[in-house]
């Protein structure tokens, strides 16, 4: 419970100590003057009641003595607070938005991820944002938790993890349906890899992005090998499975050239899903929603290009 894993551990444990500390304290001594009185005006020991009226010392005793202890309380609170909510300058930004029902991080030469990696020793600053309803990013491990709300600007943590290693990361607001799945991992590893890492991962965006724009101008090739990625990174997997498996949404396993019952503004039709019906779900998802599933999907206008959508529907043909 009181480890020490990231700098903020120490903003967070302090206080934690410091009220149990105190708690258990005072647990002990009314219990101990309780079980003294009781046994002191015992009707054994005192059968006359007495009147006890005014008590200058003893009141500004018990009005002092938890005055302080109120007071330490909030400046302890309010130092670890200070900390929790002062990053360095230099620390480095990671964009992680919230999504029914996955993370998205986003590093600042455009890689993006469902899990975070950051180096060891070095100051982190998670910049929230959400696209549908209020997540909350918790990491237990390093004692940090921010809501993302959206429309809410500025919403952030930051920490320096001390310990190379992985560690969970939870959604910690009840977000939907699938508000338990929203776990993912934050990978701690060594500056070095940590540099290796993003520029790997830079030079595999690059590419993608070299992809997306061969797709867009008709000329791409392995759209679907584009398209996978691109359904991991975008989250699409969280609610659409490849195995034929119901989840929130349709499977994409065999959902190309099917024929679909979709209920548009009330009233059901039957659809061949194609590729003008794919880009429309991506745009529009409530516009033809398939039969017997629940108008959750929040629409990607803006957040996919046109040949984002070009390399999905290839890869969801792909899976036959
Ligand atoms: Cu997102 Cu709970």
């Amino acid at each position: 419970m009181l480890s020490r894993l990231s700098n903020i551990s120490d903003a967070v444990n302090g206080p934690i100590l410091f009220v149990a500390a105190t708690s258990l304290f005072m647990l002990i001594v009314i219990t101990a003057v309780m079980i003294y009185f009781t046994i002191k005006y015992h009707r054994r020991h005192s059968p006359v009641g007495e009147d006890i009226h005014g008590h200058q010392m003893l009141e500004v005793v018990w009005t002092v003595i938890p005055t302080i202890l109120a007071f330490g309380f909030f400046w302890y609170g309010w130092e670890g607070y200070k900390i929790i909510k002062t990053p360095p300058d230099d620390a480095i930004p990671i964009k992680v938005t919230g999504r029914m029902w996955s993370w998205l991080v986003e590093y600042e030469n455009g890689v993006q991820s469902a899990e975070l990696t950051v180096p060891v020793g070095k100051a982190v600053k998670i910049d929230l944002a959400s696209q549908d309803v209020i997540h909350s990013f918790y990491i237990p491990a390093f004692k940090v938790k921010q809501d993302a709300v959206p429309g809410v600007p500025g919403l952030f943590l930051w920490f320096i993890a001390n310990q190379v290693g992985e560690y969970d990361v939870f959604c910690a607001e009840y977000c939907g349906m699938s508000h338990s799945k929203m776990l993912t991992k934050v990978h701690v590893v060594e500056p070095a890899d940590f540099d290796k890492w993003l520029e790997t991962e830079g030079a595999k965006v690059a590419e993608i992005k070299k992809a997306t724009a061969a797709a867009e101008s008709g000329t791409g090739t392995n759209l679907h090998i584009l398209g996978e990625q691109l359904a991991k990174s975008k989250g699409c997997n969280a609610c659409h499975s490849v195995d034929g498996t119901a989840l929130i949404g349709p499977s994409y396993k065999g959902l190309y050239g099917k024929k679909e019952v979709v209920v548009s503004g009330g009233t059901e039709r039957e659809v061949t899903i194609d590729d003008a019906y794919i880009k429309k779900s991506i745009l529009d998802p409530a516009a033809d929603l398939v039969k017997g599933f629940q108008p959750l999907m929040p629409s990607q206008q803006g957040l996919v290009s046109e040949g984002e959508i070009k390399a999905l529907t290839a890869y969801i043909k792909s899976l036959q």
